[in-house]
This record gives C-alpha cells, structure tokens and sequence, in this order.
C-alpha cells in the first residue's frame, strides 16, 4: 500500500541561476564554518573579524519514501580564494562505507579532491558537463579554481551520512592554491 510520500516527485531545475524549485533546505557555508579547512589561520581570522564571508550554499531536498530515500542537492561555490587557497567545499567521507554518489558539474571549473582514509589521493579535473562517480570509500571535497561561480547537482541516498572529522583532523594530502596566477597543488603540511 502507498503512502502519500511514494508518489513521484519533480522540481524545476533553472540552468541560469543554479538553483532549483520547490527546494527544501538551504544551507549557507561561510569562511567561519570551514576554519578548520582553510589552512592559512591569519587570513581566515581576518575575514572573520571583517564580517565573514559566504563561500558556498547547498539547496537540498530529500526524497524519502517509506521504503529508501534519494537525496538531491545543488552547491553553488562563488568564485575566490582565501589566501593562495581557492574556495571549496568543506569535504567529507560517508559514515556509511558502501555508499557511492553522483556529481555533475553544471556551470564553472575546477576539480573534484578523492581521498581514501589510507591516503590515496585523486583530484579529478571539472568543466561545464563533466559526471563524476565517487566510489564508497572516497573522500570528496569541490574546489572552484575560476573565476565564476562553480555550480554541480549531486545525488546519493540520505542514509549515507557525512563524516567531516577526517577531514577536520587532516584535511587532503593536497592544498589547491593559485601560485603566480596558476593552479597549483601543493602538499598538504598537516597530512
Ligand atoms: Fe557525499
């Protein structure tokens, strides 16, 4: 017998802005959430004493049903940096270890960070277009290296689960930072 949540559902997605309607929650990360992430301590400090600063949001919906659940989510990453380092997304692994997920990058450049709890290291190279897999497993993290917003659609089921302690304890092996006005990845020194 179904519920009324097992009847199927669309929203409209906008390619200009991004965005997505009806959504469900939206989350706003700034400079002060990723303090931890971001490795240059002084310049973090200073943006924070300033004000803050948004660097990305996540517009989310999850589809539950009474049998699974799929979640749907769109992160916009506006263009910048802090320091050398570019702006990203705070980065996680999955509590639960069989879960993969689907990214899509929509609008914008930069590259996708994968990273075992073992230390393999991955960082895959995104334009308008490109369809990411992430492999249970794998940490995931998006750093925008343009310099218009990056946006990606991601898909995954909701019993998941986000870990973000690895990352907060170590972060990934490699910074990606601008190094006279390139791209450039560079060891980690708290791995
Ligand atoms: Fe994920």
């Amino acid at each position: 017998m179904l519920q009324e949540i097992d009847y199927p559902i669309s929203v409209q997605f906008d390619f200009e802005s991004g965005t997505f309607d009806p959504v469900k929650v939206r989350t706003d990360r700034c400079v002060s959430d990723l303090a931890l992430m971001f490795a240059d301590k002084k310049v973090v400090q200073e943006i924070i004493n300033n004000g803050d600063r948004l660097v990305y949001e996540i517009w989310y919906h999850p589809f539950e049903t009474s049998k699974s659940d799929m979640a749907l989510g769109v992160t916009r990453i506006l263009p910048g940096k802090v320091g050398a380092e570019y702006h990203m997304t705070k980065g996680h692994i999955h509590e639960r270890d069989d879960q993969p997920e689907i990214y899509f990058c929509i609008q914008g450049e930069g590259y996708l960070l994968l990273q075992t709890l073992d230390g393999d290291f991955r960082a895959e190279r995104w334009t308008p277009g490109t369809i990411s897999h992430i492999p249970p497993m794998w940490a995931h993290r998006v750093v925008n290296t343009g310099n218009k917003m990056l946006i990606f659609v991601a898909s995954y089921h909701l019993s998941a689960g986000h870990d973000y302690q690895p990352i907060e304890e170590k972060g990934f092996k490699k910074l990606v930072v601008e190094t006279d006005g390139k791209v450039a990845f560079i060891d980690n020194p708290h791995w």
